[in-house]
C-alpha cells in the first residue's frame, strides 16, 4: 500500500512535540508532506519555531514547516502557558531551529497541496482547528482529496480548560464547527481517550533508558508538563496528541463508535463543548469518537518509535 500521505497541523506544546517525533520516526507508514503550525498552547511565533526545533531534534531539518493563523476565527485568543510553560515546550531545552519557516502561509499550503495531490491526504490535527477550517472555507473542493481527519480535541465527558470544554475546541469553536460539519471521515480523539494514556514515572523511566537525545528531551518535557498537571492527573501527564499518531499507526489499540457531534458555539458555561450523541438521539453520525485505548500498547509503540530516533542535530 505504501506510506500514507500525511499533514500534521499542530501547536507545540510538549505533547504535540512528542507526536511529531513519533510521526517522523515512522517513514514506512507516513509520507509526511509538511507540518503546519497554528496559534494555540502559545502564540504562533513560538508554535512554528517549536515545530522546527522538533524536526531538527528528529534529524529531519528539511521537513517543511508552515506558519498559519495567529488567532482564532471569532473568539479572543486563549493560550496555555500555565501548563506548557512560556516557550510551549519547556523542559526540552532545545537550540534555535537550523532553518527558517517556509514562505507560504499554512492555509495556502494546505489548499495548494491538497488541490494537486493524486493520493488522498490524511490530516492529523493536534491543536485548534483554525488553519484547517480556513483552508476548507477558502477552497471546499480540497475535501475531495482528504482521506480522513484525525483530531485531538473535545470530550464525551468533562473538559479541561473549562468544566465543559477541551482546550483545542474551546480555543477555536467556530473552526471546529466548520471541520466537524465538513462531511469527511473524522475521528475524534478526546480527553476520554487521552486521560487513559498517562505517562507514569515508570513509563517515563522506560523512555529515559533509551539513552538518546530525543528520549532525554521527551523526559524533560514530560517532567515539566507533569509537574503542572498534578492537580488533575495524580499519576502523571496525559499524552493527548501522540494518541492521534498512535491511532494512525495501530488503530487496533483503540475502540470507539460513530456518533453525531455538535460544537457548542455560544453557551454561557459551555462554549467549545463537544456535544456527543452517545445514544443516537439526534442527527446522523459525523464522527467516530474513540472511547478506549490499550495504554500499555500505546506506550510500547511510543518507545519503539522513539528508539528509532538517535540523531540530535542536523
Ligand atoms: C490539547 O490541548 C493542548 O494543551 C494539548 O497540546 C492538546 O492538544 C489537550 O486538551
Ligand atoms: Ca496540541
Amino acid at each position: 500500500m505504501g506510506a500514507r500521505p500525511l499533514i500534521i497541523d499542530c501547536d507545540p506544546g510538549q505533547d504535540d512535540a512528542i507526536a511529531l517525533l513519533m510521526a517522523i520516526a515512522s517513514p514506512e507508514e507516513f509520507d509526511l508532506l509538511g507540518v503546519t503550525a497554528v496559534a494555540g498552547n502559545v502564540p504562533l511565533a513560538k508554535t512554528e519555531a517549536n515545530a522546527r526545533r522538533i524536526r531538527d531534534l528528529a534529524g529531519r531539518p528539511e521537513l517543511p514547516v508552515y506558519a498559519g493563523c495567529p488567532r482564532p476565527m471569532v473568539r479572543a485568543p486563549v493560550t496555555a502557558e500555565a501548563v506548557h510553560g512560556p516557550s510551549g515546550i519547556d523542559g526540552a531545552d532545545l537550540p534555535e531551529p537550523s532553518r527558517p519557516v517556509e514562505g507560504a502561509h499554512a492555509v495556502d499550503f494546505l489548499v495548494q497541496r491538497l488541490a494537486k495531490t493524486s493520493r488522498p491526504v490524511t490530516l492529523a490535527t493536534l491543536g485548534p482547528l483554525t488553519n484547517v477550517a480556513l483552508a476548507i472555507i477558502k477552497n471546499p473542493t480540497i475535501l475531495d482529496n482528504v482521506a480522513e481527519i484525525v483530531a485531538m480535541g473535545g470530550a464525551v465527558g468533562l473538559g479541561n480548560v473549562t468544566p465543559a470544554a477541551e482546550f483545542n475546541i474551546y480555543a477555536d469553536p467556530h473552526a471546529a464547527h466548520v471541520v466537524f460539519e465538513a462531511g469527511v471521515p473524522l475521528t475524534m480523539i478526546g480527553l476520554d481517550i487521552t486521560r487513559q494514556a498517562i505517562a507514569t514515572s515508570a513509563r517515563i523511566e522506560a523512555i529515559r533508558s533509551l539513552g538518546t537525545p530525543p528520549a532525554a528531551a521527551v523526559c524533560g518535557m514530560l517532567e515539566y508538563y507533569g509537574a503542572r498537571t498534578t492537580a488533575t492527573y495524580r499519576h502523571g501527564p496525559p499524552l493527548h496528541d501522540p494518541c492521534v499518531i498512535a491511532y494512525l499507526l495501530k488503530p487496533e489499540l483503540f475502540n470507539g463508535q460513530d456518533m453525531w457531534v455538535a460544537i457548542e458555539l455560544a453557551g454561557e458555561h459551555s462554549q467549545g463543548r463537544t456535544v456527543c450523541d452517545l445514544y443516537g438521539r439526534s442527527g446522523a453520525p459525523n464522527a467516530r469518537v474513540l472511547e478506549r485505548v490499550d495504554a500499555d500498547g500505546f506506550f510500547a509503540l511510543l518507545n519503539e518509535r522513539l528508539a528509532r530516533l538517535s540523531v540530535s542535530t542536523p
